[in-house]
């Protein structure tokens, strides 16, 4: 069974609402509703007194309804009293200003205090609820670190050189990992560390780094923490919507997997990016990739628009639907939607939901039904795994290193050029996984590294013994330049791949805005170029003045390609890597027996495939015809 679920703020609606709201929850088949995210105020509206009254009435209500929980701690965002009593846990900026409650998750990931309250609230929840028949899930706070990821307090800084201290055990040691020989930096002893707080020039880049790395493992131990008083009264499975989006960087999940029973992902379509569906297919590739293959939920995604970007477009008929298949087809077992009903009141108004503003009398309400209805036809769908051929190597840390300050064009940033390595897979309909560096490699037809700047000799090594062993790599320009203390890799770039690349780059030589340079092949290039020299590689598309763009190297049994400019991908993987004749607009993805065909465009396509179709119940011999818009899963019958 694939899961239809969703938040319910039941606290922003009167005990008549919540009646009408199983009722229609039923009717949409929803069968899995997150409640408790924001609770922490209703349930303790002083300190340690809690009223439990409301939630359990719900819990009741919705057990009564056959619905199961995805139960929040509720410590998301902390009740007033609690930052009055103890500003101390209120977050600081870089600049150094407090950010105050009025919002939400205003709390300092490292404060001591905000912990023991927090943890003293799930305990009471955890001790509650830990057996509840209708419990399914746990929901540790909400999008950790969406709002408070980076905190400057002296808390966090104190925190930060604790973390520090573990990591290089002495000073010295730190010293040589950040450069303090560079502008007066070195530090006699820990205490005189301070986080990068927003300086008169640019900071230091390892410090950066390093900071990034802190924050994300002190929330990382946040979501420990409540798991952890959780598991004393609970044997249900624990997890906390993460944010695999565009616009959200801070956590390094690839650290964070391992500590959730089930992967959950919130995502959004973000109208800001120039492909959002493209987006959308990479979000759930990488969530996939975290739960290393395994099914995943898809926690909370919009029913309509959302209202945290500049223009929140509405979803055109049969986006919704459309979108939530991909995410299925790329290894989803549940949707679920922000939020049940839309709130009336409070920031997020205009956010739509399952049931709008205007009733159920409309297009977006039936829509879901549509969905829900769909779904339950996918079930056998439940459980599957995706086959990917080609693997995409992704690092949290290469963003980080990448989007620094002072780096060689500010127009340089880590996600686009992932993203373009991502649509040119796309567009040749290669199905990708992807994969943390260092990961094994070996049963991918090809790999492709896009800007993989950051990376340690055994990330690399990774990647040059997949090609000695017959493998084909695609590494694009600006990886392998420094070292996971950001230190450059000297003799050239691309440092730790020069060898696997047969290539020394001298010198970098970014373009300016809307420049392009036309390359052998009558091709463009913009944003980026490189001096390159060959060691031992052979060019396979050369700039203007004939120096190399794109070079092929034989090593061992296999093949590694530089790309040393920003230019169409697609044109060299179908090169480097063979692909499919596929057709535009066309989207495949094959999960377990299932062939999942998606026509983005407007005119029916026929998809070559035998078996049986899973949405019309229809016996398919040939080919497939899918509909403008529309999404078709056929069984596979050999
Ligand atoms: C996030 C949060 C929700 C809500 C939505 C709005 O996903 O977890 O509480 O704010 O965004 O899109």
């Amino acid at each position: 069974m694939l899961r239809l679920g969703c938040d319910y703020n039941y606290e922003q609606w009167s005990p008549e609402v919540w009646a009408e709201d199983m009722a229609l929850m039923r009717r949409a088949g929803v069968d899995l509703v997150a409640i408790n995210v924001f609770g922490w105020a209703e349930l303790e509206a002083r300190p340690g007194e809690y009223d439990f009254t409301a939630l359990d009435h719900i819990v009741d209500l919705l057990h009564g309804a056959g619905i199961k929980l995805n139960l929040g701690t509720g410590t998301a965002s902390a009740p007033p009293w609690l930052t009055r009593r103890h500003p101390e846990v209120l977050p600081v900026a870089a600049d150094g200003t407090t950010r105050f409650p009025g919002g939400r998750q205003a709390w300092c990931p490292s404060s001591p205090v905000f912990r023991e309250h927090a943890l003293r609230l799930v305990e009471q929840v955890a001790r509650r609820y830990g057996d509840h028949p209708a419990l399914d899930l746990w929901h540790v706070s909400n999008e950790l670190g969406c709002h408070n990821a980076l905190c400057y307090c002296d808390g966090s800084a104190a925190a930060f050189r604790g973390w520090l201290e573990q990591r290089y055990g002495d000073v010295e040691a730190l010293n040589k990992a950040w450069g303090t020989a560079f502008w007066s930096q070195r530090y006699a002893a820990f205490d005189e560390v301070q986080p990068p707080r927003l300086a008169l020039s640019a900071r230091n880049p390892a410090q950066l780094v390093d900071f990034q790395r802190f924050s994300s493992d002190a929330l990382l131990d946040h979501y420990r923490a409540e798991a952890e008083v959780i598991r004393r009264h609970s044997t249900r499975k624990i997890t906390t919507n993460l944010m695999v989006t565009a616009h959200i960087r801070n956590q390094n999940y690839w650290s964070w997997a391992a500590d959730l029973d089930v992967i959950a992902n919130d995502h959004y379509r973000d109208h800001r990016l120039a492909d959002p569906a493209a987006e959308l297919s990479f979000a759930a590739d990488l969530t996939r990739g975290l739960a290393g293959g395994r099914p995943w939920m898809l926690m909370e995604t919009a029913a309509g628009a959302v209202n945290w970007q500049p223009y929140n477009l509405a979803r055109e008929p049969g986006e919704l639907l459309r979108d939530a298949l991909i995410h299925v087809a790329r290894g989803a077992d549940a949707i679920c939607f922000f939020q049940w009903r839309a709130s009336a009141q409070g920031a997020e108004k205009f956010h739509s939901a399952i049931v709008p503003h205007a009733g159920v009398d409309t297009a977006a309400w039936r829509e879901v039904l549509e969905l829900s209805a769909t779904l339950r036809k996918l079930a056998p769908v439940e459980g599957t795994r995706v086959e990917a051929e080609v693997a995409l190597v992704f690092s949290w840390e290469s963003w980080w290193a990448t989007d620094t300050e002072a780096r060689p064009s500010q127009d340089l940033r880590y996600l686009d050029q992932v993203h373009a390595a991502y649509g040119a897979l796309r567009e040749l309909g290669l199905t990708t996984d992807i994969v943390a560096p260092g990961s094994d490699l070996s049963r991918y037809r090809a790999v492709l590294v896009p800007c993989l700047h950051m990376v340690s000799d055994r990330e690399a090594a990774a990647v040059a013994d997949y090609v000695e062993g017959g493998g084909r790599a695609v590494i694009t320009f600006y990886s392998g330049v420094v070292d996971p203390d950001d230190r450059v890799r000297l003799g050239g770039y691309p440092g730790a791949f020069r060898e696997l690349l047969g290539v020394v780059s001298e010198e970098f030589a970014p373009l300016r805005p809307g420049q392009e340079v036309v390359l052998s092949d009558g091709g463009r290039a913009t944003l980026w170029t490189e001096r390159l020299r060959l060691t031992t590689a052979r060019t396979e598309l050369a700039y203007e003045d004939g120096r190399p763009a794109v070079t092929s190297n034989r090593f061992g049994a296999g093949q590694a390609w530089y790309v040393s400019t920003a230019l169409d991908l697609a044109g060299v993987l179908r090169r480097a890597v063979g692909a499919p004749a596929t057709r535009p607009d066309t989207e495949v993805v094959r999960r377990g027996d299932f062939v999942f065909v998606v026509n983005h465009g407007t005119k029916d396509i026929d998809h070559p495939v035998e078996g049986h179709e899973l949405i019309t119940g229809q016996a398919v011999t040939g080919a497939v015809t899918v509909p403008g818009g529309a999404v078709r899963v056929v069984r596979e019958e050999a």
